[in-house]
């Protein structure tokens, strides 16, 4: 089987790595040879081991009846989504890491290629090297799932471990995370939780085999978290990690992406650093948790080639995958309740405990603020109230399990 890789960045090089590194073993795995015969690039490469393998027309491709699977890594919805559906209506599967794609065009490249007999395989979309989609479409077959939360940005879950184990703020810790390049220069897509948000999209279509719309998803970043509010998450044996929780509720589905204040007892509480985590509740098994290395060119790159191995193994059929293009309900957050923990001005305590009665003042020595953690109350008066109550509260987050 011969292989054709669209875009030679940081997880297409990884690809074409892990196909000629493990080739070997690839082989007696599936008893086939797979090879990389094409990189599309629109740069050239002087010196690299793989230069002659680069070209420049993706006709090549498309016209070449030996390639049949073809790994697009290109990144962006416009070009990847023209050259994947090209190579899906040529019965050429196709293998991607490309959240962004699969969240706004999956179930259609999925019909596609279910119409041409081959496969749209995802499983680097979501947790970079940790298997997750797999799983969920077979491990887990048996299970009804109800509830899906992840810790599923890599680039935020090191931000805010810094700001806990050191006490730092945002921007500092972001402006050292970019010298470093564990930071995109341009941030936006994973301190604004957009990342993350396109990531649990993904998982709740698959949890209810409908579209959910990532543009409909209430998101929120990291941005407002402050090394204050770790230290009151401290104090009350809590962390504070950007989640994506979505639970099924039957006719609709309660998705978001926020800060949240998760207590040691959540297996998500470890997950720091880099890593990526996702926890699944299956209405038989119970909670089952994925946890691995969510980006980066090797993890990301091995996921990719799994699924290559895999439409391999199946050429000439389709992979199914249970997700149609109806776009599931999403529910209204601001009719939920729940608890939140607020961080307030030394005066302003009296105002916030009468606008939230019953629930519980958390003091730390030497600290001229306070925390407050209200009882249950729903999302639209907790934010009609914080409105009335003005600068006296200094920061606002989630509490969770
Ligand atoms: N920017 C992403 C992260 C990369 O930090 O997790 C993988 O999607």
């Amino acid at each position: 089987m011969k292989v054709a890789v669209m875009g030679y960045g940081t997880v297409g090089s990884g690809v074409v790595e892990v196909i000629a590194d493990n080739q070997e073993l690839i082989a007696k795995r599936i008893g086939e040879a797979v090879e990389v015969k094409y990189i599309l690039d629109i740069r050239e490469f002087p010196g690299d081991r793989f230069e002659d393998k680069i070209v420049h027309d993706v006709n090549l491709i498309m016209d070449d009846p030996e390639v049949g699977v073809v790994c697009e890594v290109m990144g962006g919805v416009g070009v990847a989504y023209q050259f994947t559906k090209m190579a899906l209506e040529r019965g050429k599967s196709v293998c991607t890491s490309n959240k962004e794609l699969v969240a706004k065009h999956g179930p259609e490249l999925l019909q596609v290629a279910a119409a041409n007999h081959c496969s749209y395989l995802f499983e680097a979309s979501v947790g970079g090297g940790i298997p997750i989609i797999r799983p969920l479409n077979n491990a887990l077959t048996a299970e009804k799932i109800e509830m899906i939360t992840g810790i599923l940005n890599g680039t935020t879950n090191y931000i805010l471990t810094k700001m806990e184990r050191e006490g730092a703020d945002f921007a500092d810790v972001l402006k050292e995370a970019q010298e470093k390049g564990y930071a995109e220069r341009n941030p936006e897509a994973d301190v604004e939780g957009h990342d993350a948000c396109r990531k649990i999209s993904i998982l709740s279509s698959l949890m209810t085999g409908k579209t959910v719309n990532s543009e409909k998803v209430y998101t929120e970043g990291i941005t407002k978290v402050t090394a204050s509010d770790f230290v009151y998450a401290k104090a009350m044996g809590r962390s504070i990690k950007l989640l994506g929780m979505s639970c099924d509720q039957g006719d609709e589905v309660q998705v978001m992406v926020a800060p949240s204040m998760i207590s040691n007892q959540n297996p998500l509480y470890m997950v720091s650093d880099v890593f990526n985590a996702i926890l699944v509740r299956g209405n038989m098994l119970g909670d089952s948790m994925y946890y691995g290395r969510g980006a980066g060119k090797l993890p990301t790159a091995s996921a990719v080639v799994a699924d290559v191995i895999d439409c391999v193994k199946n050429a000439g059929k389709n992979i199914p995958c249970l997700w149609s293009p109806e776009e599931a309900k999403i529910a209204d957050i601001a009719e939920v309740e729940r608890k939140f923990f607020l961080r307030v001005s030394a005066s302003g305590m009296d105002a916030v405990k009468a606008a939230f009665p019953g629930g519980q003042v958390i003091t730390v020595e030497g600290r001229e603020d306070a925390g407050y953690v209200t009882a249950s109350v729903k999302e639209k008066e907790f934010a009609a109230k914080c409105e009335t109550l003005g600068d006296v509260v200094l920061s606002k987050i989630r509490m969770g399990e």
